[in-house]
């Protein structure tokens, strides 16, 4: 068993270099199997989820070359057999991806219903949809669910809802179709914007990415090459409200600020006050802060992945704030597990109402998933006291390091391993 014991109280002070994107590395890198060639991927982020999808290629038949710690040389010119390995798929949402890259291949996939996070029902139609359009026979069979097209034909394709993985399945499955694809009512996250990028630095015909309409002209091959990984937007937000929760002074490096507005005029507005330089920014927690109401949305609205961590922020501020969670029917989960630290939120259906307190006490929680569980590192962090969090291994799914880059900040965070079989003894 895994846990974090974190002393609070500790302003965060110094810099953090934020790691790539883990949104765009877990589609990026599926993306390789429609390579004709090796590609070359710096700015990996080293965390779990990554680890899942190389473990997946690796085993689907793909080189994989180690260069350093967050470089990587991924050939999958071997890979055969459009089928990824059932437990693997199924740990993870963005394993979805291996269907719109392998079916754009070998026209044909097979990969189990994907797991992750569980924010109440995660429906994939959307991604089907597009399938179905492109001229692909979809069968769900044994939890999985198989694709298979004489050809792939572009189409034009309107979402019924914003949609990160339908609209990057929909990029996977069509750049080697044969004419034109359009997708309306596209989403227009960073990381949506970065596989187009890495798709187009390959020799694909991608117009549009970053707006609500994205051609892809189909082309007969994709080449190898050479890409980077664009930074965590919500890694970098969640050290942004860690700064400010703490009422730090923290430098992070290595952003695109662009990408951070939403965070940043929301932390502006509650009294934090945010300078931003070309590639970094820094963020100074200032007393008191005042409360704000946040509804999330997608890109470029209040993203739904930094809703747990500002609403962490928002129960340390005077008054009332009203959070509304936009995208997902249960992304509240974790609030039981922040009114043992001592917040004061109610929650009916995808409304928070929050109730400024004065500070967190610690008590032992649980992540309940990644971002919640990034939630309650800001909060241990703000608390008075030892504050134990279990189930660690939800954070490590997506922040690298962590522990390393808040002990740098001045926490007192410490990593708890304890063997399995000392437990075994114990119990
Ligand atoms: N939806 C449908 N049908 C579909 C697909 C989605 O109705 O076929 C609905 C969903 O139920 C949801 C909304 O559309 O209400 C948005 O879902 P989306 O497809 O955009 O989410 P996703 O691709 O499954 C990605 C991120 C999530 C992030 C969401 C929203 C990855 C691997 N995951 O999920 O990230 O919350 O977009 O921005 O990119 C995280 O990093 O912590 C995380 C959960």
């Amino acid at each position: 068993m895994e846990k974090y014991v974190i002393n609070g109280g500790v302003k965060l002070r110094g810099e953090v270099v934020i790691s790539g994107a883990k949104n765009a590395a877990v589609a990026i890198l599926p993306a390789t199997i429609l390579a004709n060639g090796p590609c070359i991927i710096e700015n990996i982020p080293n965390i779990s989820d990554v680890s899942v999808i190389i473990k997946i290629l690796s085993e689907m038949g793909a080189d994989i070359r180690v260069i350093n710690k967050n470089t990587l040389e991924i050939d999958t010119t071997h890979i055969t057999l459009p089928e990824v390995p059932y437990e693997k798929a199924r740990q993870m949402r963005a394993s979805s991806y291996f269907l719109g890259a392998l079916l754009g291949r070998f026209r044909e996939s097979k990969v189990a219903l994907p797991g992750g996070c569980d924010f109440g029902v995660r429906p994939i139609d959307q991604h089907i949809k597009c399938f179905k359009a492109l001229g692909a026979e979809c069968d769900l069979q044994f939890g999985m669910i198989q694709l298979k097209a004489k050809e792939l034909n572009g189409t034009h394709l309107y979402f019924d809802v914003v949609t990160v993985g339908g609209t990057i399945n929909a990029m996977l499955a069509s750049v080697l179709a044969n004419g034109q694809t359009i997708i309306e009512n596209a989403a227009k996250e960073p990381h949506i914007v970065d596989l187009a990028n890495f798709l187009n630095s390959m020799g694909a015909d991608i117009m549009g990415a970053g707006t609500d309409v994205i051609k892809i002209r189909g082309v007969k091959t994709l080449h190898g090459t050479s890409y980077s990984i664009i930074p965590d937007q919500i890694e970098a937000g969640t050290y942004m409200v860690a700064a400010a929760a703490s009422q730090g002074d923290v430098l992070i490096k290595n952003i695109i600020p662009k990408h951070l507005e939403s965070i940043t005029s929301k932390l502006e507005k509650i009294g934090v006050t945010v300078i931003e330089y070309d590639d970094s920014i820094r963020v100074i927690g200032n007393r008191p802060l005042l409360k704000a109401n946040i509804k999330t949305m997608p890109h470029p609205g209040f993203p739904t992945d930094m809703q747990p961590q500002i609403s962490v922020l928002l129960c340390l501020c005077e008054g009332t704030s009203i959070v509304t969670e936009g995208i997902w029917d249960n992304r509240f989960k974790y609030v039981d597990e922040l009114r043992r630290l001592g917040a004061d939120i109610s929650v009916d259906g995808r409304v928070a109402i929050i109730e400024g307190i004065k500070k967190f006490t610690s008590a032992p929680v649980k992540a309940t998933d990644l971002r919640a569980g990034a939630a309650l590192v800001i909060a241990a962090l703000a608390a008075e006291g030892e504050t134990v969090i279990e189930d660690i291994y939800h954070i490590e799914r997506g922040y690298e390091d962590i522990v390393l880059k808040l002990r740098r900040l001045g926490a007192d965070i410490k990593k708890i391993v304890t063997p399995d079989s000392v437990l075994e003894q114990v119990l």
